[in-house]
């Protein structure tokens, strides 16, 4: 990472948006604030590819400490980066410099009309509640759906069990989805293979999880949320 730069506007977190050394901008998500934040970030943007869904190029970027030493003096504005970093390296995603956060009303600007059914079943499998219409972590870019903001998916990479049935009918892209629900059918013949998940948990970098036993937890946890995620889908194809 070359420099910090600015804070993004939006978010509970306003995650910073640094340079890092290949001249491209990230959002650097940390997980200052939940340890299992990155993991859950990481895992989800691997899993992405195997749903057909775009989010945007991520990379690991290590913070230097000579840049740690000079933002720690810039006051509360920049802590979060000023700590030390777990080793690895932080969660980044490229900023999108021409994008506009999704609502209903750009849905038709929208071209590959199966991107809404594929990220839609993506939600599903990784249990995000986290795309809500005054809050819908999906980015417009040029006639494109770009999915961000993955930190509080995956209730099995934070360890848990369950986190209740999913919730569907708040999903920023349901009114979309329900129009056609027969649609789910063919995202859901997508879900992730054995090797997507095994590749997907093994680049979680060992000092980012929470405890050693947490990486063959989400593997087994993963590998049955795909029945599960037919499961739904069928209910929700189903008049
Ligand atoms: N790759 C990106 N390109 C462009 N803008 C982005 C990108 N990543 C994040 N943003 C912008 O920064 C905001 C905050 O990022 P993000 O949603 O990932 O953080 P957060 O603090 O986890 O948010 P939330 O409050 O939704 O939990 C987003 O709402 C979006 O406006
Ligand atoms: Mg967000």
């Amino acid at each position: 990472m070359l420099n910090a730069g600015r804070r993004a506007s939006r978010g509970v977190h306003h995650p910073p948006i640094v340079r890092a050394s290949d001249d491209h901008d990230y959002v650097l998500k940390l997980g200052d604030r939940d340890r299992d934040f990155p993991a859950c970030e990481l895992v989800a943007a691997m899993l992405a590819t195997a749903f057909g869904v775009e989010i945007p190029p991520f990379a690991l970027i290590e913070v230097p400490d000579d840049l740690r030493a000079v933002l720690a003096l810039q006051g509360p504005a920049w802590a979060d980066l000023a700590a030390p970093q777990p080793a690895g390296g932080c969660f980044g995603s490229r900023w999108i410099d021409v994008a506009t956060p999704f609502t209903p009303l750009l849905t038709e600007r929208i071209e590959d009309r199966d991107s809404f059914w594929r990220l839609f079943v993506f939600d599903v499998f990784i249990e995000n509640g986290d795309r809500q219409p005054n809050n819908p972590n999906v980015l417009v870019q040029d006639r494109r759906l770009v999915a961000i903001d993955h930190g509080q998916a995956l209730p099995c990479v934070q360890g848990l069990r369950d986190i209740g049935p999913f919730g569907h009918a708040a999903h920023v892209l349901w009114p979309v989805v329900a129009a056609d629900p027969s649609r789910l059918a063919a995202s859901a013949r997508r879900l992730p293979d054995d090797r997507d998940i095994d590749d997907a948990v093994a680049c979680v970098p060992a000092e980012w999880w929470a405890d050693s036993g947490r990486p063959a937890m989400v593997r087994a946890a993963l590998r049955a949320r795909r029945q599960r995620t037919r499961d739904i889908l069928d209910r929700l194809s189903t008049p």
